[in-house]
Formats: C-alpha cells, sequence, structure tokens
C-alpha cells in the first residue's frame, strides 16, 4: 500500500449520527493506552497526524481518516479508561457497538492488545463482541519494542489463549520500528482487491 493522502474527514461524537460512507473501511479497536491511533499514524506514515498521549483516553470519538479517496482507516475510542464515569463508560459502549452494528462498509476490525500483557475481560468482551457482529477480527499486539525477542512467542501464546481466538491471526506490530507495519498493509491491500 502506498499512501498518497491522507486527511481526518469525519469526527463522530457519542451522539452524533453515524456517516453513510461510500468508501470501505477498517477499524481499530482495542483498550485505550495500546496504540491505536500510533498504529494508524505508521501505516498513515505520520508522525503525529492523529493524536496520541501517554495519558490514556485521548481519542474520544470515532475518527475517519480518508486515505487516497480510498478507504477510511477507523479510529475507535479506547475501552478500560479507568477516569471514566460510568455513564461515560455506558455511552462508549453503545457507540461501538451501533458503529459495528451499522456499519455498511466494514470490511475487518483490527483488535489492538499490547503484547506485554495477558489480555484482560474487556478485551475479550471486545473480541466476542466483534466476532458477535460477523468479523473475523485480526489481532495485533503493540508495543513489541517493548520486550525481548526471545519473550515474543510467549507472549504471542499468552494473548492466543487469554483471548480464546484459536488459530486467529496475531501480528506482532511497533510503532516505534515499525516492525508488523507490512503485514498489515498486505491484509489492507487484499481487502482492496476484493472490493474492486
Ligand atoms: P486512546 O486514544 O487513549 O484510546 O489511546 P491509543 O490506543 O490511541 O494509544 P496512543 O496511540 O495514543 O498511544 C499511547 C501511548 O503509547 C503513547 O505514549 C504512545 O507513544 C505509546 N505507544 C504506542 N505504540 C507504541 C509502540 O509500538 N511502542 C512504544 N514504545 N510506545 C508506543
Ligand atoms: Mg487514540
Amino acid at each position: 500500500m502506498v499512501i498518497k493522502s491522507v486527511n481526518l474527514e469525519i469526527v463522530c461524537g457519542v451522539t452524533s449520527k453515524l456517516p453513510a460512507t461510500e468508501l470501505c473501511e477498517v477499524a481499530f479497536a482495542g483498550k485505550s493506552n495500546v496504540g491505536k491511533s500510533s498504529l494508524i499514524n505508521a501505516l498513515m506514515n505520520r508522525k503525529s497526524y492523529a493524536r496520541t498521549s501517554a495519558q490514556p483516553g485521548k481519542t474520544q470519538t470515532i475518527n475517519f481518516y480518508n486515505i487516497n479517496e480510498e478507504i477510511y482507516f477507523v479510529d475507535l475510542p479506547g475501552y478500560g479508561y479507568a477516569k471514566a464515569s460510568k455513564t461515560e463508560v455506558a455511552k462508549w459502549g453503545q457507540m461501538i457497538e451501533r458503529y459495528l452494528k451499522t456499519s455498511r462498509q466494514l470490511k475487518c476490525v483490527f483488535l489492538l492488545v499490547d503484547i506485554r500483557h495477558e489480555p484482560g475481560n474487556n478485551d475479550r468482551l471486545m473480541y466476542d463482541w466483534v466476532v458477535a457482529n460477523g468479523f473475523t477480527p485480526v489481532i495485533i499486539a503493540t508495543k513489541l519494542d517493548k520486550i525481548n525477542r526471545s519473550q515474543t512467542a510467549r507472549q504471542i501464546k499468552t494473548i492466543r489463549e487469554g483471548l480464546g481466538c484459536g488459530d486467529a491471526k496475531i501480528i506482532p506490530f511497533s510503532a516505534t520500528t515499525k516492525q508488523g507495519r507490512e503485514e498489515i498493509y498486505e491484509i489492507i491491500d487484499k481487502i482492496l482487491e476484493d472490493t474492486v
């Protein structure tokens, strides 16, 4: 995939109506702070076009990045943000659920988990939710640069067992070294080929 243009085209708040888009979409879901916006920046070849933060809860809207006038990368708000109130969490759930259920153009959901940690309840819920809506999530194990190479296989196994995702694809990825990026581009390229 060659990035020719990127444009944050639609920002969707909790109460806003979800857009009826024409281009196909791939979405990025995962716990707050796991690296969704950083991954999107790495894919877009931009340093900080998608806003990132060491403080969890940075992205609180559904952001649609138009890539090459060809496809949207959809940055979803993160879950498990400790400071969020119960009402906020409930709204978040409704917003994500509505998006997963109603988007006609959504072709693939990438579920991000931190390669260093065992998946939590929220990760499992999200995984099940994505599956229940008819998608086969592609798991991305983020922050690969934070572990030793010798630990990778074991951490992948922990994630696989923790999510109960069988032989689903798990791609180790680092936004720092860009390791794993080509594999993600290949998946997106395939989606584009299939929708032509
Ligand atoms: P929310 O918007 O709060 O849901 O978070 P997010 O999932 O979009 O995370 P974001 O991309 O903002 O990254 C959170 C923090 O982790 C930032 O400080 C990033 O610099 C850092 N980070 C993200 N990916 C990586 C990575 O691959 N390696 C390292 N070392 N740090 C990363
Ligand atoms: Mg974010």
